[in-house]
């Protein structure tokens, strides 16, 4: 038999059953003011290996069914502004090439689909986020997982969600790594040279985080400029996108999940 949710979780380190304890508001505290004081908190090995291993072989088994997704975007990932020079960080392109399994092809009986819908973890994360979260009603974008194999990666850019919740599953042979330049979305003068310099190659400024399988990342990624650099080695680079909103129902137009997905699904 399948263990119950509560197992997935190192409980013992994360409290997050029952909720509104003594030592559950002190873990939603830390990791409220490190989101607000950096733009991003990790919860370290929050899930136990095991559970790990087991959504590493489910994900494999609907591997075969991702969409590739081939894109170059700017890193505002918005329509070319053609009022602007040709040489304008905004009009830079960045090239991304990784897989996407969506929501309504992870079966329910998969585990990363029952801590998605695990209430304790979407209550614990409302708190840290200071408001209630949703799970998201499109039938793909809800909780996707992001797969890079070797030579894959994910281009500079600024997310379209004020906060992105991830969890990673498993970490590749080397590369895939987790890169940011906090708090750069601005967009004066100052910050577009900043960019500028990024976009071409200057390291000044930039964050590796150090995000290993089983941690969970709480990232304001609207505000904060970031890349997965790619992928090297045999094993695959998963990562999922547990996507909650701030009122029910909220979908995705059918234009952009074609983007991303590459059909359209809208329930
Ligand atoms: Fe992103």
């Amino acid at each position: 038999m399948n263990p119950s949710t509560n197992q997935y979780i190192d409980l013992d380190r994360f409290p997050f059953v029952p909720s509104g304890t003594p030592e559950w508001q002190r873990l939603v505290d830390i990791h409220k003011n490190a989101l607000e004081a950096n733009g991003a908190s990790i919860m370290k090995g929050v899930i136990k290996q095991d559970i790990l291993n087991r959504m590493a072989r489910e994900a494999d088994i609907v591997l075969p069914e991702s969409y590739a997704c081939r894109d170059s975007h700017n890193p505002f990932l918005d329509k070319d502004d053609l009022s602007l020079p040709e040489d304008h960080p905004r009009r830079q392109k960045q090239s991304t090439s990784l897989n996407s399994i969506p929501y309504d092809i992870i079966s329910p009986s998969h585990a990363l689909h029952q801590l998605y819908n695990w209430s304790p973890l979407k209550e614990f994360l409302s708190a840290v986020l200071g408001h209630k979260l949703y799970p998201m009603a499109d039938p793909m974008a809800a909780l996707t997982i992001n797969v890079m194999e070797e030579g894959q990666n994910h281009g500079w850019h600024y997310d379209e969600s004020q906060v992105t919740i991830t969890l990673m599953i498993q970490k590749p042979e080397s590369g895939g790594i987790f890169e940011c330049v906090p708090d750069l979305r601005n967009e004066d003068n100052d910050k577009y040279f900043k960019l500028g310099s990024i976009l071409g190659g200057a390291e000044d400024g930039i964050l590796s985080l150090p995000v290993e399988p089983g941690d969970i990342l709480i990232f304001a990624g609207f505000y904060s400029l970031h890349r997965v650099t790619p992928v090297a080695g045999n094993k695959t680079r998963y990562v999922a996108t547990l996507c909650y909103k701030d009122r029910p129902g909220v979908m995705n137009s059918p234009e952009v999940q074609q983007i991303f997905y590459g059909r359209v699904n809208q329930g």
